[in-house]
Order: C-alpha cells, then structure tokens, then sequence
C-alpha cells in the first residue's frame, strides 16, 4: 500500500451559506479520497461567515466573521470565495491574489463582470483563480471546454443554465399554470431567489453564458454584449403552440461564431422537441458544445444545489492542490483558456443576427387581415415557414406564423408594422428558433 502524504495544504473559506457550507461538508465527508488523489492533505484551517455556528467550525483552528482577515493571513494556501455578488467578494478576492494565494471563486457575476480584472493580478501574481462551479453548478463544463476540447474550433454551444428559468418552462410544459403561478412554486420549492430577477430575467445565465464564451472563442469576458431575454413573456399558449409546431420552448444561452462576428445571447428559444437539450427539464442544466473536430457533446447534470456546486469546487480545490505540491510557480492553464487572446473579434448586436421567428399575433378574425401580415412580412422579404391561426376568444384569434431564416433587423421593422395594423390587438410576441437546429448534429 503507498504511504499517504503527510504535506497539509491549508483552505480558507470565505462564506458558508449553501454552497460555502456544502463544501465545508463535502470536504469532511471525503477527506480520505481526496488526499489519496492529491497527495496531501487539504485543511480547512480558516472560515470567516457572516454569522458563525459553533458547531459547523468547531473543528476549525481559525474561525470568525471578517473575510479579509483570511485573506490576510500569511498561512491560508488557497482562499474559496463562497459570499456571492460583487461586495466585498470582489475586494476579498483581489486581496487574497495580491497576496500571493490561489483562490477558487463560485461568483458568476463576479467573474463575468469583473473577471477581466482580476484574471491580469492572478497572472501577475503567478496564482491560480478557478470558477469552475460559477457555471452550471456541478456539471465541468469549464474543464471538458478548456481542456477537453482544447484542440477544436469551437463553432457554437448553448445551454439550459439557470435551473429556475428551466423548472419554471417545465411545470408550465406540464399544465401547470401561468408563469406567475409557477414561480411562486418555484419560490416556496426554495428554487428561485427571494427577488427572482437575475433567474427570471435571464441575467443569471448571461453571466454563465459571458464565461462560456470567453473559454469557447479565446475573447475577453464581455458581460456588458450579451444579449439578454427573460422568460417572462411566456405564455402556457405559446408552449401549446410551438409543440404543434413539433418544437418545446428553453431558455438557452447561445454562443455561436459567425463569418460576421461572435453572437451571445440568452433567450426563450423554440427547440425541436427530437433533441436531447429539449428533454433536460426541472431544475436540470445541460450545455452542448459543438466543435470542429468532435462534432456536437453534451453535459448535463445538476446546475444547482449545496452538494452538486461544493463538487465543482472542490475540484477546482483538487487541482490547485496538485499545482502547489508539483510545485508548479504558474498555473498551467490560462485562466479562460488562451494564453493569446483575440481582442478584436467583433461581437454582434442582436439586431444584426440572422434567425428563423415564431410570431403569435393577436388579431381580429377578418376577412383579409393574414393578407395584410404576409404583405408586410413580404416588404421586409421575410417569407413564412408555416402558419396556425387558433380559435378566436374574445373575438382575438392568436395568428401563429413561423418564418424562414430572416434578419432581425428587418423582423423588428416588420413587427412594428404589424402592431400598427388596425386588425391587430396587442403587442406580438416573438420567439427565436434555435440556431442548430436543423443541422445534422
Ligand atoms: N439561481 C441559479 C439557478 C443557481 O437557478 O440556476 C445556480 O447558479
């Protein structure tokens, strides 16, 4: 039997809320493996949280509730930043980097929006900054697009990456009510944040998708250009719809190269109900990745949760670990992937992307007024794929067209037209059809 290493590496924790204190728990649970697979020990020597329970850090030398002081502390090797948003976990992180310590970060807001930043002191610094779990909780979805497929050209991936938006289609896919219902639901499952808004408003996964991309292109994070859509304007009709249509409505986060730029965006996105992606449902998350030389793979696995994100970091852990006792003096891996980055790959406004549409058009049952939609459609040579028009309530019939590929520049114009339309009653809603959908992968 080989001699387990007696080397002690010491951690740091930095907020024990859900995942903070899931990792705690998963480094106790699992101490033996995890030194067996290290070749040294992993103590948890500091933990600083807002409010401290006896008993959760009983076992810890170093226990109190000011995170620089871990920060601070010349003995912590690798400080974990488990707080969440941008203060002081933005301050505690630079700190501890300017310090000299590796840290392993679960905060997606922070590292798409501040990561630019943070990423030139580690590189400075010769330390490590890891976020694995700051994407799809604990699916490695940073490792198997850096490293895994680090010899492709990514062409595009997309992904179901905020498990509350993703519950809330499912139930309202199952009957389950209106949007509004099926939060609450989703709030009283303990689900969905207090204020729900970075899930339902798709900011949440525009922070995940931010990251994704930067690994995927070699661009810098850009937050600030991705195009963000909630799911909040759907309705359990347009599901209804769209599954005659032989599609199912995600939230996706796409990241897709183009000849003209690289598009980023997050939107309710109809899907063709024959793809796996479009049978990952409840608080699930999946990712596929499509590149050059693989051809499409697809993770998927739990996108929250104490234990299923403490995997995540603790992995991240694990690897910084090996990094310190091969006493590597820099990290292999650049942080998002590319040692040379490319600055100046344009990345596109959503109204210059090209896209197939479903429309639903609240419309008077007259004589002539689909005559008047085509028309218009026409003018902006947006030509239509099929067309549904359901029974009317309330003397409305809901008119369901879908287009051709079009531009959305030309759609928009077209959509303003439209509402203008004496025989139109009411904004029309629009969802985006999946990009890959009809390529062979
Ligand atoms: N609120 C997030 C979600 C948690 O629902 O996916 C994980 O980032």
């Amino acid at each position: 039997m080989s001699k387990v290493s007696t080397r002690i590496i010491n951690v740091g924790i930095c907020g024990l809320g859900t995942v903070g204190g899931g990792t705690l728990a998963l480094l106790n649970k699992n101490s033996a493996e995890i030194s067996r697979r290290v070749g040294a020990s992993l103590q948890v020597s500091h933990v600083a949280t807002r409010s401290l329970n006896y008993e959760q850090v009983s076992n810890i030398h170093h226990s109190g509730t000011d995170p620089f002081a871990v920060a601070d502390d010349p003995s912590v090797d690798i400080l974990i930043e488990t707080i969440g948003g941008y203060d002081p976990a933005f301050d505690i992180v630079k700190k501890a980097l300017l310090n000299g310590k590796h840290v392993v970060t679960a905060n997606k807001a922070l590292v798409a929006e501040r990561g630019n930043e943070l990423f030139e002191i580690a590189e400075k610094k010769g330390v490590v900054l890891a976020f694995e779990s700051s994407v799809a909780g604990g699916i490695p979805i940073i490792k198997a697009v850096r490293e895994g497929l680090a010899a492709n050209k990514i062409n595009w991936l997309a992904g179901i990456i905020n498990g509350t938006g993703n519950f809330i289609l499912t139930e309202m896919t199952s009957g389950a009510g209106q949007f509004e219902e099926v939060l609450k639901e989703a709030q009283e499952l303990g689900y969905a944040e207090a204020d729900p808004t970075f899930d339902v408003e798709g900011i949440d996964a525009a922070h995940k998708l931010t990251i994704m991309s930067s690994i995927a292109f070699g661009i810098p994070l850009q937050f600030d250009k991705t195009y963000t859509e909630g799911i909040s304007s759907i309705t359990p009709e347009d599901i209804r719809y769209a599954d005659e249509l032989g599609y199912c409505i995600k939230h996706l986060g796409i990241a897709l190269r183009t000849e003209k730029g690289i598009e980023m965006r997050v939107h309710p996105t109809l899907l063709s109900k024959s793809r796996l992606l479009a049978n990952v449902n409840g608080v699930g998350n999946a990712v596929l990745v499509h590149g050059d030389a693989v051809g499409a793979t697809l993770y998927s696995g739990p996108g929250a949760g104490a234990e299923a994100t403490a995997s995540a970091v603790v992995a991240d852990l694990i690897d910084i670990a090996r990094h310190v006792v091969a006493g590597a003096t820099s990290p292999i891996y650049p942080p998002l992937g590319y040692t040379q980055k490319y600055d100046d790959v344009p990345i596109l406004h959503i109204e210059d992307i090209d896209a197939e549409y479903y429309l639903r058009i609240p419309a008077i049952d007259r004589v002539g007024v689909m005559a008047k939609i085509s028309s218009i459609l026409q003018s902006f040579e947006i030509s239509i794929e099929a067309v549904i028009q359901k029974e009317a309530v309330n003397g409305v019939v809901p008119i369901i067209l879908l287009t051709h590929r079009a531009a959305e520049r030309k759609l928009n114009l077209a959509i303003q037209d439209i509402e203008m339309l004496e025989d139109v009653k009411g904004k029309v809603n629009r969802i985006r059809v999946a990009p890959f959908d009809r390529a062979e992968t």
